[in-house]
């Protein structure tokens, strides 16, 4: 790997100093509040920030408006994400009028975006601090910077991001954890903003992620998430260790007492038939995919440029069944892409009910600044749009309830999250619990009294109902 994509240890020390710094001001804030608007890696990120918070002696609290800190990780994918963002960080001046002392931070990837901290240094002066992506691993030095000065700080590289390892880490559960594995995109799909925002595909070392790992399991973590925009293309850019993303699957899965393994998001165009073959051979890879198709069109696919027709995923689909028979799979989809007709949109149907997808998100086509299709012409009008998803969502649902209804019956093994509310059950001895199966459905199961989080436990299924199942313990929670 290029040494120089790593932040170096005597950083690190320096942002240690200046946590340190923070946390010996008589007058600093002493809790914060995070709010995470974007994907799984915003969410890990936020789980850095809420670390490095704590190390600079802040408490979370959960109340947002009782908070001195509130934390905006932002996210700019589309545009309604980016309006909610700035929505609420404008609502955040009302309640910074009524208490001057409260520090507002936006962080994330609408904070790195081209000309965005500008804007926001002009329109909303109120912001105590904009940092990136790319430079979220000096949050220290621009909070002590903040109060120290009592002025807005505005600090956003524009240069390509580094790794930062080690840096601490408050973790949202304590049973089931993310771990980046690389950051970045090269691929530019034309109507993507992720990689201006998130810079070049970086991998981490092998041994860094598989130490994370380690770490985690020793702390009881039963499930972990890999992380990446393209978590296929892990290893490409290192030079000599010739890990790939399939061999470490491997590595990460052999680690005694990790029970499940799940990684988000894989390319299409990179699942090379070792990553196919990991659902066969490796036992804790769960057998659920999320596997963006994005459109059913050739010719749409080929306007977005990601490099795969129709029949390729078909293909893919079909040798992960080969694989794993009972491999559920999810997707991204994206409709009234510039463009797209209504054959086209027929195509996207199409293969949606071909791949039997158990569950997907979809979206409205949204223009990004910067990218290609923001320049195609032939964009479509925000109600053929909304038609199209809600037609599309429509046959998601009749897909997603044949996928829950033909589950009733099986044994599976639910990783308990919560007590939910009472559910199908007679018994006032038992409370319902939810959790996730293997293919991440949501099961709600009675159990007897007590605290079960974290816990296994083994389950038939006896219901399906709109988005979620009911089984019936067979076992004790273990
Ligand atoms: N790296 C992942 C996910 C990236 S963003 C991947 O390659 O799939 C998550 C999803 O947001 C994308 O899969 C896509 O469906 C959607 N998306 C991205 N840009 C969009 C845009 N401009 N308009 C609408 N949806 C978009
Ligand atoms: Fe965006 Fe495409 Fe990269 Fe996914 S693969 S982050 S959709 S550019
Ligand atoms: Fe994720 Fe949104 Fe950034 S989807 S990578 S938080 S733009």
């Amino acid at each position: 790997m290029n040494e120089r994509l790593v932040v170096s240890e005597s950083e690190l020390a320096r942002q240690r100093d200046f946590a340190e710094r923070v946390r010996a001001l008589p007058e600093r804030p002493r809790s914060f509040h995070i709010v995470t608007m974007g994907c799984q890696m915003n969410e890990r990120d936020s789980e850095t920030i809420a670390g490095m918070l704590v190390e600079m002696g802040l408490r979370p609290e959960s109340v947002r408006e009782k908070a001195d800190l509130i934390l905006y990780n932002t996210c700019c994918v589309r545009e309604n994400a980016e309006n909610r963002a700035l929505g609420n960080v404008i609502w955040l001046k009302e309640l910074k009028k009524e208490r001057p002392e409260l520090l507002i931070c936006v962080g994330g990837c609408m904070a790195q975006e081209a000309g965005m901290a500008e804007r926001m240094k002009s329109m909303y002066p109120f912001i105590d601090l904009v940092f990136g992506t790319h430079n979220m691993h000096r949050l220290p030095e621009y909070l002590l910077r903040v109060l120290e000065s009592r002025r807005p700080v505005v600090e956003v590289l524009t240069s390509d991001g580094v790794i930062a390892e080690g840096l601490p880490q408050r973790r949202v559960s304590p049973f089931s954890a993310f771990v980046n594995i690389m950051y970045g995109c090269n691929n530019f799909c034309s109507y993507c903003i992720v990689p201006y925002v998130r810079g070049r595909e970086r991998s981490r070392k092998p041994e860094a992620v598989l130490e994370e790992c380690k770490r985690l399991v020793d702390q009881g973590v039963k499930e972990i998430t890999l992380l990446g925009q393209n978590v296929n293309a892990f290893g490409r850019d290192t030079h000599g260790d010739g890990v790939s993303f399939a061999a470490l699957l491997e590595k990460v899965a052999a680690l005694p007492g990790l029970k499940r393994l799940r990684y988000v998001t894989p390319h299409p165009k990179d699942m090379g038939p070792e990553d196919v073959a990991a659902f066969a051979n490796i036992p804790q890879l769960c057998p659920r995919l999320h596997l963006p198709l994005q459109a059913g069109s050739d010719a749409v696919l080929k306007r977005m440029g990601r490099k795969y027709d129709s029949a390729r995923y078909l293909e893919l689909v079909a040798s992960l069944r080969d694989a794993r028979p009972d491999i559920a799979l999810s997707t991204d989809l994206i409709v009234g892409f510039p463009g797209e007709t209504e054959e086209d949109f027929a195509a996207t149907l199409e293969l949606m009910r071909a791949s039997d997808f158990m569950s997907s998100f979809s979206f409205c086509y949204s223009d990004r600044p910067g990218t290609r299709a923001s320049r195609f012409l032939d964009k479509i009008a925000p109600d053929v749009q909304q038609d199209r998803l809600l037609r599309l969502q429509a046959l998601q649902e009749e897909l997603s309830q044949r996928w829950l209804d033909a589950r009733v019956g099986q044994e599976c093994e639910v990783l308990l999250e919560n007590a939910s509310r009472r559910e199908a059950t007679d018994d006032d001895s038992l409370q319902s619990w939810q959790g996730r199966d293997i293919y991440g459905a949501l099961v709600h199961v009675p159990l007897p009294a007590g605290d079960h989080t974290g816990r296994l436990v083994n389950a038939r299924i006896v219901e399906a109902k709109k988005h979620s199942l009911v089984a019936e313990a067979t076992g004790q929670p273990w």
